[in-house]
């Protein structure tokens, strides 16, 4: 069977990678002609570890084909997946103009029956919309099927091979079926419901592992005024089956092309539907209060930052991606230099910035560790990549200069080899009694 998926991102790239090795023939089509012409050259232009794996070996056996939208005329297979970006617009709600654009796209080359899945994020109430709007009494019969994604960047080829579960809602049982074929060759547990509910399941978890973190901060923040250690307490609670160990790190606050803009989607669509969800805005404020902290903590250490040499460390949102989407390392970089201090930077993935984010004169980018803290008075860890875990950070001390501070954005330090190396440590929630 052939099936085309429109959006090759993080999320259509991946479900290209996984039908054409669950043995379908895939048309990847995308509006960015750079993207495809690399694509054609064999490269990837995302980091995503095993996913160039996945997809020479789909181009190798002749599944997969990469088409800028401009080349197709005419769109005659059974299935077509829409996987392109819903991002938030300035009032929170999700903006939906990708998604409505691709449909009509489809609808004016479309030549036969077919099923559309919507695999972008969409909110509660979207689908039957769309249906309504678009596709009700077209000429040719179109099935819609919701079909969220819960991929995580870093991980997202296991997640779609062994996903939790996969959850398909449509109002016509027949293309539920025939979604819920395509996903035959995973052991996967499959929730069948209607459109809106499935809808709902993808932003009410998102809210909910969204809510988690920031529920963990708020006990780290208590943790500080305590003098307790939010590491150990989060093991503690994790422990409990009914709380489970995820999503309770503690730190500077989530980030991604996901959990914020979703939240804030939630938040706006609730309120036009007349509900006040006060736990998802406490959620949202938390989060953004704890961006600021290292910024707090630098202060309190060092005085005023004008002229200070500080290094951040890591750019993307989490490790295992080079996604830096809402990523809390650039609120804390732009703070830093609101304040007047000279910013280093070092990723080890992500090695340039889209320059509209900053002036180029302001941040400098390190070759590697040792040369992004040389000379800097205080460090920020705000990605925990293993290679910041396992520096040496004596060699790091070294280089450094007084206070030799090191802010710990990610608790993923060992505060006390950090402490036996000289450096005062200050991570989020954990005991007092390490930061000397
Ligand atoms: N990234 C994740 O971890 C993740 C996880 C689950 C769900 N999602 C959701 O999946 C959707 C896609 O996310 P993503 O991270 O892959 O986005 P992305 O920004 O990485 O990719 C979107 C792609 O769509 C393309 N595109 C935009 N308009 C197009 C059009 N008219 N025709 C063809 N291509 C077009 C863009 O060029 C881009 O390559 C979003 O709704 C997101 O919320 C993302």
């Amino acid at each position: 069977m052939r099936i085309m998926v429109i959006g090759l991102g993080y999320v259509g790239l991946v479900a290209v990678a996984g039908l054409a090795k669950a043995g379908y023939q895939i048309t990847g089509v995308d509006i960015n002609i750079k993207k495809i012409n690399s694509l054609n050259n064999g490269k990837i232009d995302i980091y995503e570890p095993g996913l160039k794996e996945v997809i020479d070996e789909a181009r190798l056996n002749q599944r997969i084909s990469f088409k800028n939208i401009a080349e197709i005329k005419n769109i005659d297979c059974g299935i077509v997946i829409i996987c392109v970006g819903t991002p938030s617009r300035p009032d929170g709600a999700a903006d939906l103009s990708q998604v409505e654009y691709t449909i009509e796209w489809i609808k004016e080359r479309t030549i036969n029956s077919l099923t559309i899945i919507m695999k972008s994020t969409v909110p509660p109430g979207t689908g039957e919309l769309l249906y309504k709007k678009y596709l009700a009494g077209f000429s040719y019969k179109i099935n819609y099927i919701s079909n969220p994604e819960f991929l995580r960047e870093g991980q997202a080829l296991k997640d779609w091979f062994y996903p939790d579960r996969i959850v398909i809602g449509g109002n016509n049982n027949k293309a539920i079926e025939e979604v819920s074929a395509l996903y035959d060759s995973l052991n996967a547990r499959i929730v069948k419901l209607d459109i809106t509910s499935a809808e709902l399941i993808k932003y009410a978890a998102n809210a909910f592992l969204a809510t988690k973190i920031s529920f963990i901060n708020e006990i780290a923040c208590l943790c500080d005024c305590l003098g307790a250690d939010i590491n150990s307490v989060a093991t503690g609670i994790g422990l409990d089956n009914r709380i489970g160990e995820g999503f309770l790190k503690a730190g500077i606050g989530y980030g991604g092309s996901c959990f914020p803009k979703d939240v804030r989607a939630l938040n706006f669509l609730s309120t036009i539907n007349g509900h006040n969800f006060e736990l998802l805005r406490a959620t949202i404020i938390v989060n953004s209060r704890q961006r600021l902290l290292p910024v707090q903590k630098l202060r309190s250490y060092l005085g005023n930052l004008v002229n200070k040499n500080i290094a951040v460390l890591g750019l993307t949102f989490k490790p295992g991606t080079d996604d830096i989407r809402e990523s809390p390392s650039l609120d804390i970089i732009r703070l830093l230099l609101d304040e007047g201090a000279n910013v280093s930077i070092y990723d080890p993935i992500r090695k340039n910035l889209n320059i509209n984010l900053f002036r180029k004169d302001q941040i400098r980018f390190g070759k590697n560790i040792l040369d992004t803290v040389k000379g800097t008075e205080a460090v920020v860890v705000a990605t925990e990549w293993d290679q910041f875990i396992d520096t040496n950070w004596s060699e790091i001390k070294i280089v450094m200069n007084e206070p030799f501070l090191i802010v710990d954005g990610r608790n993923c330090l060992d505060p006390c080899i950090i402490n036996n190396c000289g450096f005062i440590y200050s991570g989020i929630g954990r005991a007092k009694a390490h930061e000397r």
